[in-house]
């Protein structure tokens, strides 16, 4: 079989894994790859090439892909599917292997549907948003990233004494500020999952500091508010009785870097998985993983809400105090 790989919308540390592990598992079975550059754009523009398992060495430390990425807009409309399709059956590509989000997925079930291709997902997001599975590639490194950046912030913080916000990424979820606040010790962790009234923040820091605390962190995701706009609203409530007020954007740092471990293996697990499943006929799914084992699940259920961790933020709130 010659297989398309591809990646689309933001990239994640741990997708040359990925890539370096379908490379290789395709060509030990006997099968041929080709590598689409820039995700759905690359397939209109039919800018596609060979990838051998050479062409693969010397990435898997390697942060974003070497595959490039992009958030085509125009893969929404049927004109510029069919440019697509066209290239793929051109190019002889008889699989499609697509390593993204949700909304890559969205594109990904299209093209099983309306080209007949067989396509195979591999689910890469810092946000760890999508449904059915447990895991995403990306967001142990992004965790990893933001707890880096969040104990170096409070060195400052406790030395000025003062409140710092320090918004994450997590577009419409709270993934990485429920881990990376735990890990951390926020006083605050918000999110977007829980409608945490801000009218009650300026109490909460009023009383740590009452306590003893010297600092007084907030780990925010971007879905519940804007780290500046918090800031100007504890200001207004609060001056700066209880210390200078700052606010941190982590934003793409997060993202990048060189991938943990854990997105390194779960990289090859994914990887491999996928490219036997395309190879022994599956049709259209995505790659799950549950409880330690792998499933394959239709597209759809990557859009299925999957609940963060309230026992973490529960401890949190104990154990901040
Ligand atoms: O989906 C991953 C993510 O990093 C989100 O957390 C963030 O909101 C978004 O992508 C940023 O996208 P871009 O890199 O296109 O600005």
């Amino acid at each position: 079989m010659r297989i398309a790989l591809l990646c689309s919308g933001g990239d994640a540390p741990g997708m040359n894994s990925v890539i370096r592990s379908v490379v290789r598992t395709a060509e030990s079975l006997g099968h041929e790859v080709v590598g689409v550059r820039r995700g759905y754009r690359g397939l209109i523009e039919g800018d596609m090439q060979e990838l051998r398992s050479r062409d693969v060495g010397g990435i898997l430390d390697r942060g974003g892909t070497v595959l490039l990425s992009s958030r085509e807009e125009r893969f929404k409309e049927l004109e510029y599917r069919e440019r697509a399709y066209m290239n793929l059956k051109s190019n002889g590509v008889e699989g499609v292997i697509v390593l993204g989000g949700e909304g890559t997925f969205k594109g990904a079930e299209l093209i099983a549907e309306e080209s007949g291709i067989p396509v195979i997902g591999v689910p890469c997001t810092i946000d760890n948003d999508v449904g059915a599975t447990d895991y995403c590639i990306g967001y142990d490194t992004a965790l990893r990233n933001a707890v880096d950046a969040i104990d170096k912030i409070r060195d400052t913080a406790s030395s000025h004494e003062r409140v710092f916000i320090v918004e994450v990424m997590g577009r419409k979820r709270g993934f990485i500020a429920v881990e990376a606040g735990l890990a951390t010790g926020a006083e605050l962790i918000l999110v977007p999952e829980e409608s945490f009234p801000k009218e009650m923040i300026p109490e909460e820091i009023k009383k740590a500091k009452e306590i003893g605390k010297l600092h007084y962190i907030i780990v925010m995701a971007e879905g519940y508010g804007r780290a500046e706009s918090l800031r100007e609203y504890l200001l207004s409530e609060l001056g700066e009785r209880y210390g200078e007020i700052r606010a941190t954007v982590l934003g793409h740092l997060q993202r990048g870097g060189s991938p943990t471990h854990t997105d390194r293996i779960m990289g090859m697990k994914f990887g491999e998985v996928a490219t036997e499943a395309l190879l022994s006929g599956e049709r259209s799914g995505f790659i799950a993983y549950r409880d330690g084992k792998f499933y394959i699940e239709d597209f759809e259920k990557a859009g299925e809400y999957k609940d963060i961790d309230w026992e973490a933020l529960r401890l949190n709130r104990r154990l901040s105090s």
